[in-house]
């Protein structure tokens, strides 16, 4: 049945144009600032909500941010990428087409609270650099998007299969041969993402030492864990939060600094959800 869902991703449309070429730049070590300006003023859309997030309290800037030129120069290339991917993902795959809103949303914020926690952990881990962590934190539970998207009947069968056989979210999903992480997986091929990133959305739950970029999936591991902790967002998934103990040896994470790390995440839970209201909300 796996193999139902993985045929069915090619059905799934292809990206539009501007998120390709936000997506593009991640790949391209000589993009410039130039080159991510002209996609952004190119597109009416992506141009507001790029002003309307550096003016957001997410960044707390004093002075009003007006052209987007401005805002590149005040928030930096990498940071106005991550806006423009977010900004674009949840425009193409936005709440209000979903059968079941409320839960959209709430995967969405799941997912920016990952992007954020991850970008905690690698800083202070130093196992990965914090910019390409908030992304592959923010993509992780793509997969997840485009079930509820795509397959909503087979999200209620899974939620059902739980309820009926007291079956944790994991165990629902292998009865129903539904990996949220494998579908991810070949979205991630299927859209033609970066390998990291499709390597992140097919393993961060079942991570292991042998994948490719370790350090990456780790940051989002322990993102995950972090943000279901903090209960901010919600990814469907209701069970408790388990951390690999491989996990912790690899990035020499201890109970004491995880909890400092949970402590981070927490003063920067209104931003997230300003951010969150910017991107999803209006
Ligand atoms: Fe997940
Ligand atoms: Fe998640």
């Amino acid at each position: 049945m796996q193999q139902r869902f993985i045929r069915g991703i090619r059905y799934v449309p292809t990206l539009p144009t501007v998120l390709s070429q936000i997506l593009s730049l991640l790949n391209d070590d000589k993009s410039s600032a130039a080159d991510l300006e002209k996609i952004i003023l190119n597109d009416q859309a992506l141009s507001s909500k790029v002003l309307a997030v550096a003016n957001s309290a997410y960044y707390g800037f004093r002075h009003q941010i007006l052209t987007v030129t401005r805002a590149v120069l005040a928030l930096g290339y990498e940071e106005i990428r991550n806006i423009c991917l977010g900004a674009s993902l949840m425009g193409f795959l936005h709440p209000s087409t979903f059968r079941d809103q409320t839960a959209a949303e709430l995967l969405w914020l799941h997912s920016l609270t990952v992007g954020e926690a991850a970008r905690l952990v690698g800083a202070h881990t130093r196992c990965a650099e914090a910019d390409p962590s908030f992304t592959a934190g923010l993509l992780h539970d793509l997969g997840k998007v485009v079930l509820a998207a795509f397959f909503p009947e087979d999200v209620d069968s899974l939620k059902d299969l739980m309820v009926r056989e007291a079956l944790t979210y994991k165990e629902a999903e292998k009865a129903l041969d539904l990996d949220h992480g494998l579908i991810g997986k070949a979205l991630g091929e299927h859209w033609d993402l970066p390998p990291q990133l499709a390597e992140t959305m097919g393993y961060h739950h079942d991570i292991h030492t042998g994948l490719t970029y370790f350090p990456l999936v780790a940051a989002v591991h322990v993102g995950d864990y972090l943000a279901r902790q903090m209960g901010l967002g919600h990814s469907g998934n209701p069970d408790p939060p388990v951390i690999k103990e491989v996990v912790l040896d690899k990035l020499g994470l201890d109970q004491p600094q995880l909890k400092e790390l949970s402590k981070t995440l927490n003063t920067r839970r209104l931003a997230v959800i300003g951010l969150w209201q910017t991107l999803v909300k209006s």
